[in-house]
């Protein structure tokens, strides 16, 4: 018999959707993990499937020897020490495509908010601050003719360019590999630039990208400078591409126009300074949460675990 451990309950039924030979046994915390806890619930598995808020290194890939697998419930893999993955023969995989249009849907929803000034207008209805309809009332901006550049042209970026397009906008964007997007970029008109051009010319930012060495902090102090005066940032990657302090300097300077944020660089913490600006507008981490989506990525989570195991090449493995 092989085991599968799962951090936390998925929403589907996990021990039904294990094949002959395989079950799954499931941490008795609706909480991440420690690497303890994870050290003894995981001591004897094969197949491992965390959360993104789970940090799998090598000192805790050392104390799981049976282990072959390691099914992230999620597409970004910041948390997994992939060369210790590697050089211990282990597989790791996550969960693409699945939740790629409603973590578009979320980081369009953010662009909505910031231009439309939704937050704040829904903050004055509640209030009672809301006495008539007036000329002047909540000006924001228009996304039909405006220019957002995506950060990362993979298929969340793309997933946005396809909504930006059909709002009208001009879409620029940066890509990491050379070949591969231009069919997609074709479609919606999109422009690949340099980095520099990207924070030049766009009214909006969307980071699509994932978290790696290469990518902590370039929305620091010199990104910021050079973006366009009152442009908008949206994140719904990871927070670590910002450098927060950095984003709330260039929000109180005026410098930046507004910020749409999913995730944060200290997450669940939240840079204090993000917090009483009416131009920022939070939310809790929540790109991929729609029922359909998060079924998807435990099926797919699942599937792959449960294919190294059966000695079938896994859906979507990382490498
Ligand atoms: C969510 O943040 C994910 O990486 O799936
Ligand atoms: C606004 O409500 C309008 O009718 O122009």
């Amino acid at each position: 018999m092989k085991t599968v451990f799962v951090t936390r309950s998925l929403p589907v039924d996990a021990a039904a959707l294990a094949p002959r030979g395989v079950r799954v046994v499931t941490g008795a915390h609706e909480r991440p993990l420690s690497a303890e806890e994870i050290a003894s619930g995981a001591a004897f598995a094969e197949g491992l499937v965390p959360q993104l808020t789970e940090s799998i290194d090598r000192a805790l890939m050392e104390r799981l020897p049976a282990l072959r697998v390691i099914a992230n419930y999620a597409v970004g893999v910041d948390n997994v020490d992939l060369r210790a993955a590697q050089e211990r023969g282990i597989v790791v995989c996550n969960t693409p495509d699945v939740l790629t249009e409603a973590t578009a849907e979320l980081a369009f929803a953010l662009l909505l908010a910031l231009a439309r000034r939704v937050r704040e207008g829904e903050r004055m209805v509640r209030t009672g601050a809301y006495t008539g309809w007036s000329p002047s009332l909540l000006l924001g901006r228009e996304l039909s003719g405006a220019t957002l550049g995506l950060f990362g042209f993979g298929r969340i970026g793309q997933a946005v360019a396809r909504r930006a397009a059909a709002f009208g906008m001009r879409v620029l964007y940066t890509a990491r590999r050379e070949t591969g997007h231009e069919e997609a970029a074709e479609r919606v008109c999109a422009r690949r630039v340099p980095f520099e051009s990207l924070l030049l010319e766009s009214d909006a930012i969307s980071i699509h990208a994932p978290l790696e060495t290469t990518t902590r902090h370039v929305f620091g102090p010199a990104a910021f400078r050079a973006m366009k005066p009152g442009a908008l940032l949206v994140n719904t990657a990871r927070g670590a591409l910002v450098d927060e302090e950095a984003l709330v300097a260039a929000l109180r300077s005026g410098r930046l126009g507004g910020a749409g944020l999913d995730v944060f660089e200290h997450e669940p913490a939240v840079h204090p300074g993000l917090l009483d600006r009416d131009d920022v507008v939070l939310l809790p981490h929540v790109g991929s949460a729609t029922r359909q989506t998060r079924e998807a990525m435990a099926r797919l989570a699942l599937e792959n675990c449960f294919a190294v195991l059966e000695g079938r090449p896994p859906r979507s493995p990382v490498f």
